[in-house]
């Protein structure tokens, strides 16, 4: 008898111990194979049902990535596309309760008016998306379009304020809480009018530069300054509180704060649902990832990683910006020193060159000592399409936290590491390691379904 493992919620270590999980059994041989699971924090957010849809609200909905997404989503609804770069296809993630494609309903705010369809249009120029799959799925995208609802800007910088042209409320005459509540209106909307059983917010918007404001660490105390005009809190963290009241898990795909403090954490576990981030790692960091523990394994001292990343999409545009870029420099430039244990000396660049539009060129130089402490070089180059990357992880992350919030996952889910340059919850860059914490986890939920 192979040995059992143990459930999500027997599991006691971090990163992988899910508080306050539900893996109830009394729906066990119903024939509806999404009820196996009974979810205690029914609130927005309900175990799935077959024939019950889902909502994915993307906060900048108008941006590459969200648009890329919205277009995939349609593309693998309509079976026009294959499955490539989705994690949660592959295998093992089959045994997951995972919504299925054609379930899901994309909406969203963005701070620009609607313009899906332009910027899918843009993308085929770009050679990101193929002309003759736009002209497939132009129906839904305009749908998709109509979905969408001005959103708020608060503490976000000079260069994403300059991108708006939606009207912003004024930070210092408006309350962060008048804000909260008219998102929150704006997602109780979709969720009634599209008769979805909840929704997932993820947070693709424009990074914001870094916030570092005092705040309370308690979410009561947190909460009173919300109705005090004035108050500092980033956009991103108005989203995420917006999600977290109404029981929607929230995903945080920027370097963005969102739900990255201790009172914003303590409402999802108030409001018993869930949240991840922070930053989507889909290139270099991704390759600084497996690359550093391959160092450490082998006794290598890496003494200098220096990378230089070239683009030149609204998100590069955004981040030439040095307010905003250091909120990217920061969640790229972490990982060594955890993966390696020590330091090396690091510099990373982003520049903003236009004519790359979405496609992006890291170029990586890696100095490091060996036997007898001889130098060598490794060098590597990255060209990819950011929109490609990233936007099939945002469609895994949405169908993976319906799944945790669905089995009462409450706060932060660390096992979702390894899409994240700086996950929250964890100090594991490792990416081997992190996905294999994420089947780990798959492989907890299905074992309590088959128990
Ligand atoms: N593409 C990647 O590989 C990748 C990887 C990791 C993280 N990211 C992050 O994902 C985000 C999106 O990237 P992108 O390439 O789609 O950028 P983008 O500039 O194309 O899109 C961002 C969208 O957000 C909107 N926006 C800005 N501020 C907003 C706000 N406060 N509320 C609502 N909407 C707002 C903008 O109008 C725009 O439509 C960025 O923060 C980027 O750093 C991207």
């Amino acid at each position: 008898m192979p040995e059992r493992r143990p459930c999500v919620n027997e599991l006691s270590h971090s990163p992988l111990a899910p508080e306050n999980l539900a893996c109830d059994n009394r729906y066990k041989g119903t024939t509806e194979a999404f009820l196996v699971f009974a979810c205690t924090n029914q609130q927005a957010h309900t175990a799935p049902m077959a024939n019950e849809k889902l909502g994915i609200w993307l906060v900048g909905a108008c941006g590459n990535v969200a648009t890329t997404a919205t277009l995939g989503l349609v593309a693998l609804h309509k079976r026009l596309a294959p499955t490539l770069g989705l994690v949660s296809e592959l295998p093992e993630f089959s045994q997951l309760p995972l919504v299925p494609w054609d379930q899901l309903v994309i909406g969203g705010h963005d701070i620009r008016k609607p313009q899906v369809l332009s910027t899918a249009t843009r993308l085929t120029e770009e050679r990101v998306v193929p002309r003759e799959l736009l002209d497939q799925c132009h129906d839904e995208l305009l749908a998709a379009e109509s979905r969408i609802r001005p959103g708020v800007a608060n503490q976000s910088g000079e260069a994403i304020r300059q991108i708006a042209d939606v009207h912003l409320p004024d930070e210092q005459s408006t309350t962060p809480r008048e804000l909260i509540e008219r998102l929150k209106g704006d997602l109780k909307e979709f969720v009634a009018q599209n008769r979805l059983r909840g929704a997932v917010v993820v947070n693709v918007a424009s990074t914001e530069p870094l916030f570092d404001a005092e705040l309370p660490t308690s979410w009561p105390e947190f909460a009173m300054l919300l109705d005090r005009p004035g108050t500092l809190v980033a956009a991103s963290t108005i989203y995420a509180i917006a999600a977290l009241e109404l029981g929607l898990p929230f995903v945080n795909f920027t370097p963005s704060v969102g739900a990255a403090l201790p009172a914003v954490e303590d409402l999802a576990k108030r409001k018993k649902t869930c949240h991840a981030g922070q930053d989507g790692k889909t290139g270099e960091t991704l390759m600084k990832t497996v690359l550093a523990p391959m160092f450490a394994q082998r006794h290598l001292k890496v003494q200098s990683w220096v990378g230089h990343n070239i683009f030149g999409n609204l998100d590069g545009r955004i981040l030439d910006n040095p307010a905003n870029r250091e909120s990217k420099v920061a969640t790229k430039d972490r990982v060594l020193a955890n993966t390696l244990g020590y330091d090396p000396q690091t510099l990373v660049s982003i520049e903003f060159i236009e004519s790359m539009g979405d496609w992006k060129t890291a170029w990586d130089h890696v100095h490091f000592r060996g036997f007898l402490g001889t130098f060598m070089t490794l060098q590597f180059t990255w060209q990819g399409c950011d929109s490609a990357l990233a936007a099939p992880l945002v469609l895994d992350l949405a169908r993976l936290i319906d799944v945790a919030a669905s089995q009462g996952q409450t706060g932060v889910v660390a096992a979702f590491a390894p899409f994240f340059k700086r996950p929250l919850g964890t100090s594991e860059h490792d990416f081997s390691k992190q996905h294999r914490a994420l089947v780990e986890w798959a492989d907890a939920i299905t074992d309590c379904a088959n128990d």
